[in-house]
């Protein structure tokens, strides 16, 4: 199997080129490296396998694709059809489709711990430093706000969340501040504890910097 990894790092080279740099090779190599060590820790599936599919988990990524998940399944299915792998074809795909945080509410069989890992690794790259960098460089290429305060933000600067309209600051709490809680693994749940612990201090600072002349005035 290993020429098939040689084979899916040049498929999933070959298909990220248009996607931001919070998608691109570097997030697939990071999570990669993550899915692996927590496998390491905790054998929970074939390390060949977590390789493969932690490689191929965001061909499909629908916002880099005009919304067509399907033409995504279709080519990863093909890739694996077509390099002896065909009888990982559902399983893996089974993975894929239903890793993703908008796909937490879809029915499917969340019960392979293929995915508890390689899901656990995708959202490990979405908080701490990281996790910081891809929000802000995502939000950039959506041409979003960085911050959105709402009046009641700028009344009293103690209270921050989901007011105001759309913003990176705002995706904190729709998503990177709950992803903590949703580690499927141990090793997983630790290494989330320390990069959430990072997210805090990001928005501590954030906030000082934001409201530092309320700060100076009520000093
Ligand atoms: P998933 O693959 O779990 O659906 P996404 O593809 O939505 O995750 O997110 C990939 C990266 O882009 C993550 O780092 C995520 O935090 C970031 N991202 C997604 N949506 C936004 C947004 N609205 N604002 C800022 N960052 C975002
Ligand atoms: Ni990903």
């Amino acid at each position: 199997m290993d020429e098939a990894i040689k084979k899916a790092e040049e498929f999933v080279r070959g298909s990220h080129g248009n996607y931001d740099s919070g998608h691109d090779w570097w997030h697939i190599n990071r999570v990669r490296q993550l899915a692996l060590y927590i496998n390491d820790k905790e054998n929970l599936a074939d390390s060949r396998l977590i390789e493969i599919t932690a490689l191929l988990h965001d061909v499909a990524d629908s916002k880099f694709s005009g919304g067509d998940h399907e033409s995504g399944y279709n080519r990863i299915r093909l890739f694996l059809k077509e390099n002896g792998m065909e009888m990982y074809s559902d399983r893996v795909l089974n993975v894929i489709r239903l890793m993703s945080f908008s796909s937490r509410n879809k029915s499917g069989d969340k019960s392979d711990p293929l995915m508890w890992v390689v899901q656990d690794a995708d959202r490990l790259d979405a908080i701490g430093a990281i996790g910081v960098a891809r929000a802000f460089n995502y939000g950039g290429f959506r041409n979003n706000s960085i911050y959105d305060p709402s009046p009641e933000h700028i009344a009293n600067y103690n209270i921050h969340g989901t007011e105001g309209g759309p913003s990176t600051i705002k995706h904190f709490y729709e998503k990177l501040l709950l992803l903590k809680d949703m580690m499927n693994t141990e090793t997983g749940k630790l290494i989330a504890i320390e990069r959430h612990n990072f997210l805090e201090t990001f928005l501590k600072q954030f906030y000082s910097e934001w409201y530092f002349s309320d700060q100076i005035r009520d000093q």
